[in-house]
């Protein structure tokens, strides 16, 4: 039966948790910590929290993080940021995340990666919603260890619901493209760990194919296929989902202008797109935020919401019981 009244559930299957920390949230970690933040102003510190309209690049986007980052170095507030954060996510409407962090960016005083693993289970444990982890490895020169770390323990923690669910591969694409991993993921292949890749976001419609290549079962962004038919059918015919995360695109430059984003056309053509924050704090956001936003500019019907929510089930990393459940919530 198909719901008659507008939407109001949301599913985020891409969420960077350093990229949720609110200014409310942040003094939260800062008193739990007594460290004092840059400053006591609410104003000043949203600034210093969000991206500047001055954003040029990914690589610009990717500096809003030290701060958050610099409050996520110790169990307690890990395990309180998952918390915090899953919390505001069911304010807004979330039924079900997925949230994911890179282990080895909390290592700043001497965490070691498990340790953060099992503070961030603790936190997803007293969440309100029910929601995974996916771990992030991140692009760069000098950390396949730490990578290496990270997959070891996706496949120490993995499960199918309730915990840490799959993999990522997140940071400047541009520098470090996703060729460079194709090792480490036939690595991720053999461990049947499943695995998505921020792809086609600051790289183009190549690393989009390489990842499908590579095994990838989710692609964040992919926004960079457009205008590239042969990746485009690619996309189709593989089944891949695509994890839009449309302000951050704005603000990254992924896109140029926003009039010709892509999602409804990609969607009208039969590719399994999905609408996600990725980093809601960093963008001023929120998930039904980016539906009003993909409503407004692009005319996105109630239908084809509900279509978008749908895809975002069936691309969930977990049980077929969860994806049962969350369908019926979303139709009654
Ligand atoms: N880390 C946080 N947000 C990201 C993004 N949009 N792309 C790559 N890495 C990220
Ligand atoms: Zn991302």
């Amino acid at each position: 039966m198909k719901k008659e009244n507008n939407i109001n559930h949301y599913i985020d299957l891409h969420a960077h948790l350093d990229g949720c920390i609110t200014v409310g949230i942040a003094k939260k970690l800062a008193a739990l910590q007594k460290i004092t933040l840059p400053s006591a102003a609410d104003e000043e510190l949203l600034s210093i929290l969000s991206v500047p309209d001055t954003c040029e690049d990914l690589n610009d986007f990717l500096k809003c993080f030290d701060l958050p980052l610099s409050l996520l170095q110790t169990e307690e507030s890990l395990e309180e940021a998952v918390y915090l954060v899953l919390s505001e996510m069911e304010r807004d409407g979330v039924i079900y995340a997925e949230l994911r962090f890179a282990p080895q960016l909390h290592t700043q005083k001497g965490m070691p990666q498990e340790t953060a693993i099992q503070a961030a289970l603790r936190g997803l444990k007293k969440s309100p919603i029910p929601g995974n982890l996916i771990l992030c490895c991140m692009r760069g020169e000098s950390n396949q260890k730490e990578n290496m770390e990270t997959l070891e323990l996706a496949r120490k923690y993995l499960i199918e619901d309730g915990g840490v669910v799959a993999i990522d591969l997140a940071g400047a694409e541009a520098i470090f493209p996703t060729e460079n991993y194709e090792e480490f993921f036939a690595k991720a292949r053999e461990y049947k760990v499943p695995f998505t890749i921020h792809a086609g976001e600051a790289g183009d419609a190549e690393d989009v194919k390489t990842a499908i290549q590579m095994g990838a079962a989710r692609l964040g962004h992919g926004v960079r296929i457009a205008g590239n038919e042969e990746v485009i059918r690619l996309v189709k015919d593989s089944g891949v989902f695509l994890e839009m995360c449309p302000t951050s695109n704005r603000q990254t430059k992924a896109v140029t202008d926003m009039s010709g984003y892509p999602l409804k056309d990609f969607l009208e053509r039969g590719l399994k797109v999905t609408i996600n924050t990725d980093d809601p704090a960093i963008e001023r956001t929120t998930l039904s935020g980016e539906f009003r936003y993909m409503q407004t500019l692009l005319g996105l019907t109630e239908d084809q919401k509900q279509q978008i929510l749908f895809n975002s089930i069936d691309a969930a990393f977990t049980t077929d019981k969860r994806k049962k459940e969350l369908h019926q919530q979303l139709l009654f």
